[in-house]
């Protein structure tokens, strides 16, 4: 079997890495990869931009790829499924319309709000002036999203004084980041979950935490996530998500005529008393816990995607590891504000984690930071303890000027006595 993966992140190279595990799979070409995919055993890269829509088409063909992923969330709001769908080939990808869940704001709050799906109170605002009117009858902190995609999660802001409210939104609104989402602030603990999708039958992958704070002590401004560990949930916290939150959203895609192929990532956040509200719906596993996600995975990847291909991921026999993973983003300095981008990165020769490339190139023979999350590493043992401890032996031993990571992933996280 042969796949073609559209990405340069640590993402892609991740699903590269897991399908390579199954001897099914020969080959994964990667558009245009990373240096790590460069050199991987059954990996390739190709020189074909991840945007380049007609180019992976192309490529595809050419190459008779069995199927093709996308990872990037623009490449999604390019239309790509429906210019495969098109021309008869596979891949594995919502199509645009079915994509603006994740890249409108707007529109997936409207969504949520048509079908009744448990989410915080918010107005999607197209003035300065509407935003702060709507913002004063919210009790602090008051959460300000931009409508749009925004680059490296300086997208969303928890405004915790009024102050703050009213610089951000002038900020955003200078900014022309486009319409601007003010929303409630819910108090408890977020989950990322994460569902494949074949249009018909569901597959919930295993759930995942973010930190999507920059720094410890979920302090500083938000970012893309630095770190994810994984299991999260109890079974009662499971069933509520998936009752009150996944299987209305698919319910409500199907009234829509929304036809939808690949992954859904759900923002959850669970209140105190154990009531979900739905933040945020992406279009793809989310990042870092797409890590923690793939590392627990013991089943055959590439024969989730073929299920979902043919519609019957409901034949699906999917086993999860009982042991535990934790991820770690390592990002550069100004990151999410500026990226800082040249550096040359050390990487310890061997480790019992693995290393991923965020955003890495390669300048003669040497590996050069090339934006704002830089490398991903993860782990899995038996306990959080372990795993925080190797991903953090590693996270030592990589080097580059300015590097920042958090300290406290997984610290202080029981571990489950039975997971998923
Ligand atoms: N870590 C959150 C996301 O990928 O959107």
């Amino acid at each position: 079997m042969k796949i073609l993966i559209a990405g340069s992140g640590a993402g892609a190279q991740a699903l590269a890495w897991k399908l390579l595990q199954d001897s099914a799979v020969e080959k994964v070409w990667l558009a245009p990869g990373n240096p790590a995919t460069s050199c991987a055993p059954g990996m390739e890269n190709i020189p074909v931009s991840s945007g380049d829509v007609e180019g992976l088409a192309r490529a595809a063909l050419e190459l008779k790829a069995d199927f093709t992923l996308i990872t990037p969330t623009q490449t999604l709001a390019t239309g790509v499924a429906d210019y495969f769908k098109s021309r008869g080939l596979p891949i594995i990808a919502p199509t645009c319309e079915a994509s603006r869940l994740e890249w409108s704001k707007g529109f997936s709050k409207e969504f949520m709000k048509k079908y009744q799906i448990p989410t915080p109170c918010s107005a999607i605002c197209e003035s300065q002036k509407q935003a702060q009117k709507f913002a004063d009858t919210l009790p602090l902190p008051v959460v300000i999203k931009a409508d749009g995609m925004v680059h490296g999660g300086t997208g969303v802001v928890i405004a915790q004084d009024r102050q703050h409210v009213q610089n951000t939104l002038e900020e955003f609104f200078t900014r022309n980041v486009g319409p601007v989402l003010v929303e409630e602030f819910i108090e408890g603990e977020e989950v990322s979950y994460t569902i494949l999708f074949d249009g018909k039958h569901y597959l919930p992958l295993a759930e995942s935490r973010d930190y999507k704070k920059l720094l410890d002590g979920d302090k500083g401004p938000n970012t893309g996530g630095m770190g994810a560990y994984s299991p999260v949930l109890s079974s009662a916290q499971h069933d509520a998500i998936i009752t009150q939150i996944v299987e209305p959203c698919l319910s409500a895609l199907n009234s829509e005529g929304i036809e939808y192929t690949g992954f859904l990532y759900f923002g959850v956040m669970i209140d105190k008393k154990g009531t979900p509200s739905l933040l945020e719906i992406n279009c793809r596993l989310g990042n870092p816990e797409v890590f923690t996600i793939l590392e627990r995975l013991e089943s055959p990847l590439h024969e989730l995607f073929i299920l979902t291909l043919q519609k019957q991921l409901d034949k699906a026999n999917v086993r999860w590891s009982k042991l535990v993973s934790v991820a770690l983003q390592i990002s550069s300095e100004g990151y999410p504000f500026t990226e800082r981008k040249g550096d040359e990165i050390t990487l310890p020769l061997l480790s019992d984690t693995h290393v991923f490339h965020s955003s890495v190139v390669s300048d003669d023979g040497k590996l050069i930071s090339n934006g704002g999350r830089v490398i991903a590493l993860s782990s899995i043992a038996l306990t959080f303890n372990e795993a925080r401890k190797k991903l953090y032996e590693t996270a030592k031993q990589v080097h580059f000027e300015g590097m920042h990571y958090r300290t406290d992933i997984a610290l202080n996280i029981n571990t489950p006595s039975e997971c998923n």
